[in-house]
């Protein structure tokens, strides 16, 4: 199959290089082929096949504390977890080092990073020869999605850093069972990745290997072989390959060529007392509250109602034989924001990494546990902060964090008391309204239901939200990012935009489509809305909604909610507060409009006509309503 074939020449010392022992159980020639190949280029000094047993998994972790990437934390307080801390320069996703390398430029299109795949391999080529030398590599398969779903999919990641593999056993369905699924021709996604620092003979490893300057990083894409190389980062979604690189880009081109969708999206059910289940999708750009809503704990007040969780990152969607539409969740764990998470605001994610988890950036306390920002009202006296110095609550008063702002916790999914019955059904679960959400301090109301598929698509499509540590830009600034897609998606935006519009018209009964923003604040910069438990408000209206039980008062964008018809039991709310969190400013909406041109501009030579047809809909209805007070009894 061509695209195990690397397009440039295979460098020279290859031929000397010895055969891989395979073990038995992979029988795939084209998988045999790759390792040997990859093998010759690397140069390990072993080849490791990961099995994904829990032997397995301890044994990797104690070879991480005894090369000091891992401390092992308290087992009576934080039972077979473990700190890492990476080094300084490697912290979050690198937008800047991703490259989308399609044949064609204009299929990658102008939000993402190109070059020619011929000179790219040519490049990646040389940037791996010997790049793990002195090192491991270790041979990670791995499900994304229910091992042998008919919408999961195998990849493989060959990598020199057993902290991706290990990261990977909690992430994904890890392990040998994949090759038989694979059998002797199966189809899946070769994965590369290398932390880009060999090892001279005698030479001492350090904590966090990793290539220090960021110019020198890559994470590449082949959308057409359907491969992924990646190199000088260790960290989250640039190393663990299953998740943004395959899920997310790799898996929308896919999903563009076979009619699905790869989204940026948690999956939550949605319970009444009466039994009534429903499930949502929501797309949040990064660090936006995915996690948090996708676990959300309903308010004393809304007894009977219960939220489950299928997922808090990544939804791959299918059309179902009986015209519905389908959703998995294709990992296994959370990769979640640590700050900010604690008892009141997240208690299920807190329950989720109490044990058998991995902590990357986050203070140590001095009896062993993790502590981060936003984790307990009292600071704690004394901790070790993410870059191993000393912390006081002195070092608050100065404004240093003992926990980097991204720092995150990887924990098992089965694990969270709020995980859905169906979170592992291969078919998935029927998905009844998708949810959009940016982090918008200003212009967005705190929700409303676009009129119908086209309008959803165009508000998601012109999606804005402040920047935040998890993603690459000036932080507070406002950027477009459509569908929490732009970081992700593997084609031309205008493309994927289009592909949604096109998905929507062979569904019968498309799912609804609303918007929230739950980061409304007033000029004090004080948030408007409380959040957090408190949004199960708002989804209650739209699970009503999206059956067509709720009133949805119209208005210029779309239906919302007046105060009466939301439930404010045990919460208080007044009409004033609420009239404020759901104002729509005419001349900021026309503001806001006018600044759709600028993504449409860049996207112009395949945007889709509806776009801008919608554009001139929406401002007309601005200008028929001056006063979003002035709606209908
Ligand atoms: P990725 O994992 O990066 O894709 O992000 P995510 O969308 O899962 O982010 P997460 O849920 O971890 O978001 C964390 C940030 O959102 C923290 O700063 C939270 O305090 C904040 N957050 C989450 N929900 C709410 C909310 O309802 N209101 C407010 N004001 N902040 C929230
Ligand atoms: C995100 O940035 O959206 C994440 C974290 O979910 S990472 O996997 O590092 O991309
Ligand atoms: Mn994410």
């Amino acid at each position: 199959m061509a695209f195990l074939r690397r397009t440039s020449q295979i460098p020279t010392q290859e031929a000397e290089y010895p055969m891989v022992e395979f073990p038995d159980y992979i029988q795939h020639p084209r998988i045999r082929a790759w390792i040997q190949d990859m093998v010759g280029l690397c140069k390990p000094d072993s080849v490791y096949f990961c099995d994904g047993s829990q032997a397995e998994y301890d044994e990797l972790c104690e070879l991480l504390v005894d090369s000091g990437t891992f401390i092992r934390l308290n087992p009576e307080l934080r039972p077979n977890s473990f700190l890492a801390r990476s080094d300084p320069s490697d912290v979050a996703r690198m937008e800047d080092r991703t490259f989308i390398c399609s044949h064609s430029k204009t299929d990658a299109g102008p939000t993402n990073n190109w070059m020619n795949p011929r000179e790219m391999h040519h490049i990646l080529d040389k940037t791996f020869d010997g790049c793990m030398v002195g090192r491991t590599m270790y041979i990670v398969p791995f499900s994304m999605g229910p091992l042998g779903s008919h919408i999961a999919y195998c990849g493989i990641e060959l990598t020199d850093s057993a902290y991706v593999a290990v990261n990977m056993k909690i992430m994904t369905r890890m392990g040998k069972a994949v090759y038989d699924v694979l059998g002797t021709d199966g189809e899946f996604v070769p994965c590369v990745h290398s932390v880009g620092m060999p090892l001279e003979p005698g030479q001492q490893d350090i904590a966090w290997p990793c290539v220090k300057d960021n110019n020198e990083k890559w994470i590449v894409h082949f959308p057409e072989e359907r491969s992924i190389w990646s190199y000088g980062s260790g960290y989250g979604g640039n190393a663990l390959l299953g998740k943004k690189c395959f899920a997310l880009r790799i898996a929308s081109v896919i999903a563009r060529d076979e009619g699905w969708l790869a989204e940026h999206m948690l999956i939550m059910g949605v319970e009444s007392p009466e039994g009534e289940k429903t499930y949502v999708a929501a797309a949040f750009p990064s660090a936006c509250g995915k996690t948090n809503f996708a676990m959300l704990i309903p308010p004393k007040s809304f007894e009977g109602w219960k939220v489950t969780t299928v997922g808090d990152d990544i939804a791959w969607i299918k059309l179902g034989k009986d015209g519905k539409i389908y959703a998995i969740n294709p990992e296994a764990g959370f990769f979640g924001v640590a700050p900010g998470t604690n008892n009141k605001t997240n208690p299920n994610a807190m329950a989720s990494c109490a044990k058998n988890s991995i902590f990357t950036n986050v203070a140590l306390t001095d009896d062993g546990d993790v502590w981060w920002e936003g984790m307990t009202k009292e600071l704690p006296a004394h901790l070790i902060d993410w870059q191993g110095n000393d912390w006081t609550p002195e070092d608050a008063k100065n404004g240093k964090k003992s926990s980097h702002p991204n720092s995150r916790f990887t924990a098992p999914a089965s694990q969270c008391p709020s995980i859905d019955e169906n979170w592992e059904n291969p078919d998935g679960v029927p998905i009844s309204a998708f949810i959009f959400g940016g982090r918008r301090s200003g212009v967005s109301p705190l929700v409303f239901q676009a009129f119908n598929w086209m309008y959803g698509v165009y508000f998601a499509a012109t999606m804005g939200s402040e920047m935040t540590a998890a993603a690459f830009g000036k932080l507070g600034e406002v950027r477009r990012d459509p569908f929490a897609m732009l970081p992700f998606a593997g084609y031309h935006m205008a493309d994927y935009i289009n592909h949604w519009l096109q998905f929507g018209r062979y569904i019968p009964e498309p799912p609804r489509m609303f918007f929230v923003n739950w980061f409304r604040k007033d000029a004090e910069g004080n948030f408007l809305w409380p959040g957090f438990s408190e949004n199960m408000r708002v989804l209650q209206w739209i699970v009503s909604r999206a059956k067509s039980r709720a009133r949805g008062l119209e208005t210029t964008l779309g239906r919302i909610p007046t105060y009466e018809d939301l439930d404010w039991t045990g919460m208080d709310f007044t009409e004033e507060d609420f009239d404020k969190v759901m104002s729509i400013d005419i001349d900021l909406w026309k503001q806001e409009i006018l600044s759709h041109e600028e993504l449409f501009i860049k996207l112009y030579d395949r945007l889709p006509k509806e776009m801008l047809a919608t554009r001139q809909l929406l401002l007309s209805s601005l200008w028929r309503e001056p006063e979003w007070t002035n709606r209908a009894e």
